[in-house]
């Protein structure tokens, strides 16, 4: 049995004997709980959403709102939840957490999540708790960098501080936080290397470290995470290979995100014995060499990005069941057409494939299902024809880019998807009329290209309709009489 497991355990027989033993009233919330819970209210300055209304002195403190306490064994907090409101401006809270919250003695989980404008530096006196397993505090203004002594908090099965400010390099003492399973650093200021000391975290599931400035090379690790599923490292300053060790992880490897990084040197062979992978984000960095045919294994790939590296052909023939989002722009590839596996699957949504050296008819590209797409975006290619027959089957299309390419056809056809947003032709050599159903777009792009006659009323920048034969109109210069 775990130790996590037993501690709760004891917990559990400890809530039982004093609620046996103990004759205050079940109901009523226990003192140093409500203590710990109105010193973390007093703590907090600005609640303009009401998110701690509820919780009011001699009130029953297990009903607050965001509080839990422990099912069946009366009344003791085990768990807070708080979450603000994203979608709601006024639904965050401002101030510090108060070290009170300490006097909430069983607390297993603490999550204080999208609260936005909790302030101040890392809480320690969550030390003092001996149950707490999981910590989430997510998206706000905690700042400094984390405790040396953080690996204090060696019973933590999951701890998260995505979202805030922390600063430094992590602490070597992390390594003792042996237990985790979720460990989620991502999108703070955090800085030097990944430390070595994570390889002890061997029973990690889930390990986040993207959006920080986190540089050196990628720890060659990997054979110590048999748990791993999803790893991500995106948007940071690591430099060289993608190490060897991480085929370690092929047997349950399910995402594998390192984009926006430095990454130099081959894509390796070994991705084709990630079996269980679904998606892999490799875009943004500086590899260079070809796909390997080994990609052929990779089955189960839904979402593949290698998106703006120096790959170059022949991109091998993959065998996916479907693939739901692909992006190969702005590499080395000279595709010519667009592959028969893509044009194939029954489930893609988004085909982002600019700059990739594609050079044919666009009538000629006849994909199976036309139902699902979202995105097209064919940009800077040698694209001819016209996008009218696909814009009329692609109903549900939200975004069409085909910017760059020899585009030709008359403007007064074209049919738009109601969902349609953006439809951006630039630098094409699109004739006739601009019409009137591109005024409930949001973004247009139709510069550059050999339009003529008068503009119909629209809120768009001059920018989207400069550079054509005779276009007139607001935006324009007023049409000639
Ligand atoms: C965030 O908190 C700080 C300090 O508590 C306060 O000065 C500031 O007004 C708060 N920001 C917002 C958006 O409420
Ligand atoms: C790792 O997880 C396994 C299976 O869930 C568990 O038996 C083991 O105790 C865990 N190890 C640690 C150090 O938590
Ligand atoms: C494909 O996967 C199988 C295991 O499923 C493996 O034996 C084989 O070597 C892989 N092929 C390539 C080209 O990686
Ligand atoms: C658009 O699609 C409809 C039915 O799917 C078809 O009847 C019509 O001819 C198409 N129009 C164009 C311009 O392709
Ligand atoms: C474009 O199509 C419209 C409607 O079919 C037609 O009236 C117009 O003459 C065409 N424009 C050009 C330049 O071919």
């Amino acid at each position: 049995m775990s130790f996590v497991f037993v501690s709760r355990f004891l917990t559990l027989l400890l809530l039982l004997l004093s609620s046996v033993f103990s004759l205050h009233c079940l109901a009523k919330c226990h003192i140093d709980d409500e203590t710990g819970l109105l010193a973390f209210k007093s703590g907090i300055t600005q609640d303009p959403s009401g998110i701690l209304s509820s919780w009011k002195s001699g009130t029953e403190c297990c009903k607050w709102s965001g509080i839990s306490c422990l099912d069946g064994f009366g009344t003791r907090v085990t768990r807070i939840s708080l979450y603000g409101q994203v979608e709601n401006p006024k639904g965050f809270l401002s101030g510090t957490i108060s070290p009170s919250l300490s006097k909430i003695r069983y607390l297993i989980d603490l999550q204080l999540q999208n609260l936005r404008n909790i302030t101040g530096t890392f809480p320690i006196f969550l030390y003092n708790l001996p149950d707490l397993s999981t910590i989430y505090i997510e998206n706000s203004q905690l700042s400094g960098p984390l405790p040396d002594d953080i690996g204090k908090l060696f019973r933590l099965y999951a701890l998260s501080v995505s979202g805030n400010r922390f600063t430094g390099s992590i602490p070597s003492s992390i390594s003792q936080l042996t237990h985790l399973s979720q460990l989620k650093l991502d999108g703070n200021f955090f800085t030097g290397q990944i430390p070595d000391g994570i390889r002890q975290l061997k029973n990690l599931t889930y390990l986040n470290l993207e959006k920080n400035q986190f540089s050196g090379k990628i720890p060659d690790f990997f054979t110590s995470f048999s748990e791993l599923r999803a790893l991500t490292l995106s948007y940071n300053k690591l430099t060289g290979e993608l190490p060897p060790t991480l085929s370690a992880l092929a047997p349950q490897l399910g995402s594998l995100e390192i984009s926006h990084n430095l990454l130099t040197g081959k894509i390796p062979d070994y991705f084709g014995n990630f079996q269980r992978l679904d998606t892999l984000d490799l875009s943004s960095n500086q590899l260079t060499g070809t796909v390997p045919i080994s990609f052929k294994n990779l089955t189960k790939i839904f979402n593949l990005n290698l998106r703006r590296n120096r790959l170059v052909d022949p991109f091998p023939e993959l065998n996916v069941r479907g693939i739901e989002s692909l992006d190969l722009s702005y590499n080395k590839f000279n595709l010519g057409t667009i592959p028969k596996w893509v044009a194939t699957s029954p489930i893609i949504y988004s085909l982002k494939l600019s700059g990739c050296g594609l050079k044919f008819r666009l009538e000629d590209f006849e994909p199976t299902q036309t139902y699902f797409y979202d995105f097209i975006d064919l940009s800077d290619n040698q694209i001819s024809g016209s996008p009218v027959g696909l814009l009329n089957q692609t109903t549900l299309l939200k975004g069409f880019w085909a910017s760059g390419n020899q585009l030709r056809f008359n403007m007064s056809n074209i049919l738009i998807p109601k969902s349609l947003k953006n439809l951006v032709l630039a630098r094409n050599q699109v004739f006739g009329k601009v019409p009137q159903s591109i005024s409930g777009l949001k973004k247009v792009d139709l510069s550059h290209n050999h339009l003529c006659g008068q503009l119909p009323v629209t809120k768009f920048p001059v920018q989207a309709f400069l550079g054509n034969d005779c276009l007139c109109g607001s935006p324009l210069s007023p049409c000639k009489k």
